[in-house]
């Protein structure tokens, strides 16, 4: 299984994801400036993956805090949290981590809550794994044998830290035996599908076939596809969840051809403050991203792109949410509100 990150005591060892498929490269991160624009740049990315790599930043940014006096300690934690919530707007599981990085801020003495920071961080690491893991077992139950599944951008280890969302669905279901097959969208603009989903399937022993965005209609009309899985960054109470651009449209067209539509979200993407998901900031990226493909124009210099980076699905194109908790079906507003408040 891909290692997304790794904590080793001082330093956070990440595995570039920018570099895939192509290379392999671990960096050892030991600045928390350093975890931001890995981040802000990529290098680190899926929802549950960016909270992970803040709260391991936070724990970071602490043990470089150079003052044995409470107070300042925590003015300067302070700003190191802020450069963290500054990072990416859009995956609620970033600002759920920081909040429960505060919460280990107690303690009286300055080494007690750098430690205690610490502990925090692979706590909520170890809870994402867990919650993957059990999610995908869940999730795997709606997936029959002999399926072809379609998946978008990348929901994978790589992007939870732990077993996958969407991807740890369809490995969980494969692990029960199933023959399952997989169309994966080679996810414009970074090509996450392309160069992630693909990577990670093909270790798994899957089988893979890699389509553009704009072939998902044509293969769902032609009858190639039976369910379509993909992960979330945001789910808002009512079920309305965002997630890598493309998704709404996948969602339309799985409506249009009586495809069921599945989100697999660990519960630490839920967010109950948003009544809809008209609520959920949307990242708007560098417009080069759009112009160039890994550096190279693929349009005329100097044209005007727009490059929103997550796109809102409303609950009513959703058959379920796959949690760790439960799947939860409409009405969402209660289902969701149910499972969060269960304990473990
Ligand atoms: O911009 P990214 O690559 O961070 O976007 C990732 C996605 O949209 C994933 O589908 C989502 O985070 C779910 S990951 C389990």
């Amino acid at each position: 299984m891909a290692m997304a990150m790794k904590w080793l005591g001082g330093k956070l060892r990440i595995l570039d994801q920018s570099k895939l498929p192509g290379a392999q490269i671990f960096a050892d991160l030991e600045n928390y400036r350093d975890v931001v624009l890995a981040i802000q740049e990529m290098k680190i990315r899926g929802a549950p993956t960016i909270g992970v790599a803040a709260a391991y930043g936070i724990a970071l940014g602490a043990s470089n805090i150079n003052t044995a006096t409470r107070d300042e300690f925590l003015v300067q934690l302070n700003q190191v949290m802020r450069a963290f919530a500054a990072s990416r707007p859009t995956a609620v599981n970033l600002f759920q981590a920081i909040n429960r990085m505060k919460e280990a801020t107690e303690g009286d003495d300055v080494d007690e809550i750098k430690g205690s920071l610490v502990n925090q961080a692979k706590r909520i690491h170890r809870e994402e794994i867990a919650a993957t893991r059990q999610l995908s077992q869940l999730g795997a139950k709606l997936i029959d044998n002999g399926s072809t599944l379609l998946t978008h951008c990348n929901a994978g280890p790589l992007a939870t830290a732990g077993y996958g969302t969407a991807l740890g669905v369809i490995k969980a279901a494969k692990d029960q035996g199933k023959k399952v097959k997989v169309f994966v969208t080679e996810t414009r603009p970074l090509l996450q599908g392309a160069r992630l989903t693909t990577w990670e399937l093909r270790e798994e022993g899957l089988p893979v076939t890699l389509i553009t965005d704009s072939m998902a209609g044509y293969f769902m009309y032609k009858g190639k596809i039976d369910c379509v899985v993909v992960g979330a960054d945001r789910i808002a109470s009512n079920g309305d969840s965002a997630n890598k651009i493309g998704t709404y449209t996948l969602a339309v067209l799985a409506k249009e051809n009586k495809i069921p539509f599945y989100i697999a979200a660990p519960t630490s993407t839920i967010d109950l403050s948003l009544s809809s998901g008209a609520e959920i900031p949307i990242e708007e990226r560098n417009p080069e991203e759009i112009t160039h493909i890994q550096g190279i124009p693929i349009a005329p210099e100097g044209i005007r792109a727009a490059n929103p980076a997550f796109d809102v699905t409303s609950h009513s194109y959703i058959t379920a949410i796959i949690t760790e908790k439960g799947i939860v079906k409409e009405p969402y507003t209660e289902g969701l509100k149910g499972i969060t408040s269960r304990f473990t």
